[in-house]
């Protein structure tokens, strides 16, 4: 039953990611279908990175420590905006990190997504698959002007809140449960998990009620988007937070 329903709603999921970017004329911006990556090594490098943004547990195996894929978050493929897109980034890096208090490139960046929302393993600079991560996001920033950030960077900005945990609750079994569970395990690789092994850990940016609350309140439940108030967005989003998640490795502090 929750299948069956899951897969109606990821259906309708697709044809509202659709409808949203046509309709929406502030957006005028369409990612470059995948029909138009060249042959070629570069092309295959491209295809790759596309790949394991997608398949992340599959194509990354060694670096990943859950069952999360890149576009989990950064939804569709990292070209949504308010999903934290991809497109632009390598004309903005270097560029100062807050949490770590330092200038980093674009492949600190990634390593940082991996140690904390793949729970896994710092990718190499010199790895395939960090060239090819760098390659398909060179690939979406075609056409977009260096040291300009894409419309829709990031996040959408909600005013700070003080969550009712209790409400979260409502909120998550009678919206959120149908796809991600009732004990937050999902359904890999089509449905993320929220919490427990599977999910990102402790470090990650997504553990950050606030960061959550901004995400899942534009871009959650996945067959109504942008239906949650801030305020339901905030509730859902600590109660999450309360659940368990994987402790970060606190070796990978200085990420
Ligand atoms: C569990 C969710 C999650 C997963 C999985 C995830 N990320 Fe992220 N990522 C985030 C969040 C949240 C941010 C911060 C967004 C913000 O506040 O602007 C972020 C930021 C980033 C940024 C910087 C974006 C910017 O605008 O500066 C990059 C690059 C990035 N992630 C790459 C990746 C890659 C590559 C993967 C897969 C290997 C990945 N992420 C997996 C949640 C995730
Ligand atoms: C119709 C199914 C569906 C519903 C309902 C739904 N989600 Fe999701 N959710 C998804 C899918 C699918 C993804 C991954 C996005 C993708 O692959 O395009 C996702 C991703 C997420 C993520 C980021 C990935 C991660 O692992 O952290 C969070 C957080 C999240 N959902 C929270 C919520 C919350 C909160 C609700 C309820 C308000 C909700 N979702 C309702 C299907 C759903």
């Amino acid at each position: 039953m929750r299948a069956t329903l899951c897969i109606v709603a990821l259906a309708l999921l697709t044809i509202a990611y659709g409808t949203r970017a046509a309709d929406d004329q502030s957006q005028p911006w369409k990612p470059p279908s995948p029909d138009t990556i060249p042959q070629g090594p570069l092309g295959d490098s491209i295809r790759l990175g596309r790949l394991i943004f997608t398949q992340t547990p599959k194509y990354a195996r060694p670096y990943v420590g859950n069952q999360q894929s890149c576009s989990h978050c950064h939804l569709a493929a990292g070209t949504a905006p308010f999903a934290a897109p991809v497109v632009g980034l390598p004309g903005l890096f270097p560029m100062f990190d807050k949490r770590a208090n330092r200038v980093i490139t674009l492949d600190e960046r990634i390593q940082e997504c991996f140690v904390r929302s793949e729970n896994g393993r710092p990718l190499p600079y010199d790895a395939p698959e960090m060239t090819a991560l760098i390659a398909y996001m060179q690939w979406l920033s075609q056409g977009q002007q260096a040291g300009h950030a894409f419309p829709g960077r990031g996040l959408v900005h909600l005013p700070e809140l003080a969550p009712n945990v209790q409400h979260g609750e409502q909120v998550y079994t009678q919206q959120c449960s149908g796809c991600h569970g009732e004990d937050g395990a999902g359904m890999p690789p089509a449905v993320p998990p929220v919490w427990g092994p599977g999910a990102y850990n402790d470090g990650a940016g997504m553990n950050n009620v606030a960061n959550m609350a901004a995400f899942a309140q534009h871009n959650m439940p996945a067959d109504k988007p942008g239906s949650l108030s801030a305020q339901d967005a905030y509730d859902v989003a600590a109660f999450i937070h309360g659940k368990p998640h994987t402790a970060f490795n606190q070796a990978y502090a200085h990420y």
